[in-house]
């Protein structure tokens, strides 16, 4: 019993970490929808960091619907994920990444 408790906190340290890979976040929640360079049913990372900023990738993150018209797409088909702020600032960071010109 002490053992599993011993492992679960060994496990539970290893967990933010883990957490502050924009790699994992996007594996997780984003890919089959958004590919890093080509083009999938969204727009590929290479294409969203070339024309957008950390602040306006978050915005969309968090609430796709009072982006879309701004961000010139004809349909709101993103849905709202559930990142926390770590995961967001991570993905964020992680897609910008991806920008050709640096
Ligand atoms: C179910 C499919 C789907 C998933 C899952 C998804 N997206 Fe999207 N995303 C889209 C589509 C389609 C668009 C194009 C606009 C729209 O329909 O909302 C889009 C648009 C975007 C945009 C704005 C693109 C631009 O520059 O105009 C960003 C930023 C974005 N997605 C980030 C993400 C991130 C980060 C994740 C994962 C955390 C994610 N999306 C998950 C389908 C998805």
């Amino acid at each position: 019993m002490k053992k599993t408790i011993l492992l679960l906190a060994v496990l539970w340290s290893l967990l933010p970490a883990q957490s502050l890979d924009g790699k994992k976040v996007f594996e997780t929640y984003c890919w089959g929808c958004h590919h890093q360079s080509a083009v999938a049913f969204g727009p590929s990372f290479t294409q969203i960091a070339s024309k957008r900023t950390f602040e306006e990738i978050e915005a969309y993150i968090l609430d796709p619907k009072a982006m879309y018209k701004a961000f010139g797409h004809q349909r709101s088909v993103m849905p709202k994920l559930d990142l926390n702020d770590n995961e967001r600032a991570c993905i964020a960071r992680y897609i910008l990444s991806f920008k050709k010109d640096h």
